[in-house]
Parts: structure tokens; C-alpha cells; sequence
């Protein structure tokens, strides 16, 4: 039998441009080559293309995004997916609903100051919060609530993003999220 993983949530939080995405990216690529192939990512972006379709970007749709990114990752989680989550997510409340919800699972707070982040702008979307052409947008003109107390920090400015996944897979070994579970009750069927 295929070795088997416990489900958790990895929550991606961080300003956009913050390397949310590359950071998920890499995460999901590495867990594939230690095994775990019940994986799912989601992410901002994609969400918004389908299951967020149509939300916009005051409090209420933003809570509403996270909401159904949490109902999603928790039905994943609790059979056993290692679900990624790239999102804004910038309400400290909303996130700490998810967790409760969810139960496993860590907040991996993606790093950078807004400057950096604002540099990188590969989408222009700076350029247009800053000229007053984008409204609401988080970190110029909308609030970003920092982690208090996440699993992980991720400094996305000075670290690469090959230590910084690393970080993460070190973090689930740790707790115990990278040891198979399917061959550990094998063990005891057979014993
Ligand atoms: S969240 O705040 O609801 O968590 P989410 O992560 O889904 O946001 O989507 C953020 C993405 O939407 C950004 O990566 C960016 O490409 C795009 N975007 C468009 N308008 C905004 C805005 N006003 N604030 C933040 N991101 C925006």
C-alpha cells in the first residue's frame, strides 16, 4: 500500500508580491518528491478565476474568499490532502477562523516589506494602488493584519526560495506531519 500522509493546511499569508505563490509552488513540489501525493493548492489568483468568482476586494467579499477557502481546505484536510493555501488573507480574525475550522494546521507568514514587494509589481498593480487607479488595494490603501503568532515566518527578502521551503518541510517533519500513517497502522494490523 502507498505510504500515506495526515492532512494539514499550510496557510500562505503575506502582501501581494510577498511570494506567496513561488514559495507554495516549490513546497508542493518538494512534498511530491518525499512522497506525499495527496495534494492540492490553492490559490488567490486561480480561486478567484472559479469558486471566488465575481468577489471583489471590500471586507465582506475578502472574508467571504476566506471563507470558502476554508469549508474547501477543511473537507481536503480531514480526508487526509495536504491542501496549500496561497492567499492574501489579510484579517487576522478571518485566519484565525480558519484554523479553528480546519484544526491541522499551520500559518506560514510570507515575508517582505512593502517596499520590496512594491519593486517586484510583476502585475503593475502598485503602480495603479499607488496612482489612486486601484482601490482598496492591500498594504497602499487597505489594511494587512501581520500574524501574531504564526507557525513560520518566511523572509522572502533575504532567503531563497529553496531555504524557505525547506523551512516548511522541516517544520511538518517536526510535527510529525511527514511520517507515513498508512504503513504505521499496517504495522500494528499485522503485529
Ligand atoms: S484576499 O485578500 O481575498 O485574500 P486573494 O489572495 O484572494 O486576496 O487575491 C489577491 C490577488 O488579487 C492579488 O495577487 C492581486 O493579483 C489581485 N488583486 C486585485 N485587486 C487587489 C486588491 N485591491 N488588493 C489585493 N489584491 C488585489
Amino acid at each position: 500500500m502507498a505510504d500515506h500522509y495526515k492532512g494539514i493546511t499550510l496557510w500562505f499569508t503575506g502582501l501581494s508580491q510577498s511570494g506567496k505563490t513561488t514559495t507554495a509552488q516549490l513546497v508542493g513540489q518538494k512534498l511530491r518528491e518525499r512522497g506525499v501525493d495527496r495534494l492540492e493548492n490553492l490559490d488567490g489568483d486561480l480561486m478567484r478565476m472559479g469558486l471566488s468568482k465575481g468577489l471583489g476586494f471590500s471586507k465582506e467579499d475578502r472574508d467571504e474568499n476566506i471563507r470558502r477557502f476554508y469549508l474547501v481546505s477543511q473537507l481536503l484536510t480531514r480526508n487526509d490532502v495536504v491542501t496549500i493555501v496561497a492567499a492574501i488573507s489579510p484579517y487576522r480574525e478571518a485566519r484565525d477562523t480558519a484554523r479553528a475550522v480546519i484544526g491541522d494546521f499551520a500559518e506560514i507568514y510570507v515575508k517582505a516589506p512593502l517596499q520590496v514587494c512594491a519593486d517586484r509589481d510583476t502585475k503593475g498593480l502598485y503602480a495603479k494602488a499607488m496612482s489612486g487607479e486601484l482601490k482598496e488595494f492591500t498594504g497602499v490603501s487597505d489594511p494587512y493584519e501581520e500574524p501574531l503568532n504564526p507557525e513560520l515566518v518566511l523572509d522572502t527578502e533575504n532567503a531563497t526560495p529553496e531555504d524557505n521551503a525547506n523551512r516548511v518541510l522541516a517544520w511538518m517533519e517536526e510535527h510529525g506531519y511527514l511520517q507515513p500513517v498508512a504503513s504505521a497502522v499496517a504495522d500494528s494490523v499485522t503485529a
